[in-house]
Parts: C-alpha cells; structure tokens; sequence
C-alpha cells in the first residue's frame, strides 16, 4: 500500500482537470483492504477512484482521501475461473478484460469493448453500449467495508442496475470499495448485432455477421467507437458527458411537432428514450466553450478539454447548457459521470 498527501490527480482523470486530493492511498495487493479500517477516520470524506474515465473533479482541491487500486501487471493475473464464472479484480483495466475474454472465446462482453476504466469502475455506472450492459452478465459483486473490515459479495439483484445506474452509484456514501466481480461469459452467449452500424462494420472489416467470432465483434466495436469517441489519451474526455434521457409518452408526443427528427427509442415500460446529442446540436450549443472547455467536433455528447480546462469551467459549460436545453424542452439533462467535489 502507497500514501501520499496533497496528491496531484491531473493524470489519474481522463478529462485531465487539474486537482488535488488531501491524501492518496494505494491498495496494491488484497492485503491491504484488511490495513483500511485503521487508517479512515470515521466522518472522513473518501472517494474511490478508478481509471479516471468517468470522473469530473470540479474543483482543484478535493477534501477526500482517495482510494484507488493498483492495476495487476498483465490482465490474466487478476483473472480467475471458477466454474462457470470468471472473476477479475476490479484494479484490472476494463477494455484488457474484454480481449481477454474473447480471446479465450467467451462472449457476453464484447460489445463492450474498448470501454476505458477499471473492471471496478464497470458495476458503479452498469457501463453499456451497442446495446449490451454489464447488468446482462454479471453475477455478483464482491466488496470491502471498511467500517466493518469485511468482505461481502452483492448479487445482480443487489446491485439494483438501470441505465447508468446501480445501487453503488446511488449511495456514494457507504464505506464500500469493489475489490472483484463475477461475470457468466460463455462460449455459446449469442451476438447482439442489433445496434446501428455494427453489422455494417463487421462487413467492412471482411467478416460475416452471422458467423462472426467473438474477437471480431470486439474488433468491430473497437473501430465503430474509434471513429465517433476522442482517444481521451489524445483529446481528454469522460466518454458521454450526458445521460439520454426517458420522458414521458406526452412529452415526446409534444417535443416531436417542434422537433420531429428528434431520435427517439420507445421503452420497454413506456416512455421514450431520446437522443441528449442531437438535442445539443439542434439548438445549436455543440460550439460553445468555456474556458477551454467545450464539445466534441465529431459527437456532441462529449464534453472535451481542449487544453487547460478547469473543472470550474467544465462545471460552468454543462451548467448552461442544462438551462438552455430545459427552456427549449422541458428537458433537465442529467450529467453521466461522477462529479466531486461539487455536483450539478
Ligand atoms: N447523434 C447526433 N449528434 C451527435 C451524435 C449522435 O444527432 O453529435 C445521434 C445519432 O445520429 C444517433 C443517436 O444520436 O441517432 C445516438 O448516437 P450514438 O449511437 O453515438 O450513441 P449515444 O446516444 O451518443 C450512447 C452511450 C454511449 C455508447 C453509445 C453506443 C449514453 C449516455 N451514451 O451514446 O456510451 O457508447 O450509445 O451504445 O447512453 C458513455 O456512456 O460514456 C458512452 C460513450
């Protein structure tokens, strides 16, 4: 286990906003859980972070401990089989998990590939994308109470996954760290080639959907989100800055006479889940900046830092831009990642 105080997160957060945490610890083996309740103080602001990739540091001083965990050195050493399961750490880098997963010819994750973070990251905002989400795959979840010094495992229902959503995310505030998780992949999990433009890539890249291995759907993903996402190594970013959001029958019957190529996805349950992209763009707010803050050229769902952006200024531009889309909708954008110390 490593501590540091007064530690700089500029490169530990892919949106690159510079800002310290009053102190930093390490857990660089399982060991180490066991050592955590003697150093938090009861009342101690913590927040664990994992890769970063889905995190806004809205100020330049955080007065949280940090937890974070150190990555195993190769993928395989933080995975493990256990009957039909197979069990990773959650310090292991997410998008490593999926290769290794189809690799060894087990589906069920990869259509999420190329998804930046820590596998422990993935519960906490049930990742999805191409129409799959980790809640279709995921067994249980295992966790460190600090408070008690225990481990304890949380089943799926537990988790009480929805879009971008968990328990976990809902309760920021329990003295938990994710520490593994347990996923079913299988080797005769069936494609979910449904989402726009994965069949087409698939083709393009010389493959054939119908008979197409689990590693060329990964590879496909992997190209698709390539040329709609910013490599946040190059262009920092957090992924969409936004959630879609799901209103109501009347609302999107009434949105549509204003805006009636509005994209919308009619919901299991009722509702209609409508595109937060589109809606930026149509009203014209995908070129505003703040700071150097401001949107993705190419997809106006990611907010990127341009250069020396500061949280405040990130906090600033999605404020506007919430107002402006609530006076022409009725619409309240809900932000995706995680912000702290201050949210919107
Ligand atoms: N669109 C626009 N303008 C844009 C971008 C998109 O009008 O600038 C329209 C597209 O034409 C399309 C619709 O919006 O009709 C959906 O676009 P896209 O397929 O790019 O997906 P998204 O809604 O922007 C969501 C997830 C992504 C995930 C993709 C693919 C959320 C908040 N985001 O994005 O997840 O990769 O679908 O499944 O649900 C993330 O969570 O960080 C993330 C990247």
């Amino acid at each position: 286990m490593k501590v540091t105080q007064q530690t700089a997160l500029k490169n530990r957060n892919s949106l690159s906003l510079p800002a310290r945490c009053q102190r930093l610890i390490e857990i660089e083996n399982r060991s180490d859980f066991n050592d955590l309740p003697a150093l938090i103080k009861a009342n101690e602001p913590v927040h664990i972070l994992g890769g970063g990739s889905n995190t806004v540091l809205t100020q330049s001083h955080l007065p949280h401990t940090v937890i974070t965990q150190t990555p195993p050195e190769t993928a395989e050493q933080g995975i493990t089989l256990e009957g039909e399961l197979v069990l990773v750490d959650a310090g292991a880098p997410w998008p490593e998990m999926v290769h290794w997963a189809v690799n060894h010819g087990l589906g069920g994750i990869e259509n999420l590939a190329a998804i930046p973070g820590s596998c422990g990251a993935a519960p906490i905002q049930n990742i999805g994308a191409y129409g799959v989400e980790l809640k279709d795959v995921l067994e249980w979840v295992e966790i460190f109470d600090w408070r008690l010094g225990r481990f304890f495992t949380v089943n799926n229902a537990q988790c009480q996954f929805g879009y971008r959503n968990s328990y976990f995310k809902r309760h920021p505030e329990k003295p938990w760290i994710i520490t593994r998780l347990a996923m079913r992949l299988r080797s005769d999990s069936p494609l979910r080639l449904h989402y726009s433009g994965v069949r087409e890539t698939l083709i393009h890249l010389g493959h054939q959907p119908e008979t197409a291995s689990y590693a060329q759907v990964a590879q496909a993903i992997t190209t698709l989100r390539a040329q709609k996402l910013p490599n946040p190594a190059i262009l920092p970013n957090a992924g969409s800055f936004f959630k879609n959001p799901v209103i109501s029958d009347a609302h999107y019957a009434a949105l549509k006479h204003n805006f009636p190529a509005l994209p919308h996805w009619p919901q299991e349950h009722g509702g209609h889940k409508i595109s937060a992209a589109w809606l930026i763009q149509r009203l014209g707010l995908q070129n505003i900046r703040v700071g150097d803050a401001g949107f993705y050229r190419k997809h106006a769902l990611i907010v990127v830092n341009y250069g020396q952006a500061s949280g405040a200024d990130v906090l600033a531009l999605a404020r506007y831009v919430i107002t402006r889309v609530q006076k022409a909708t009725d619409i309240t954008l809900e932000v995706e990642p995680v912000c702290l110390p201050e949210t919107i």
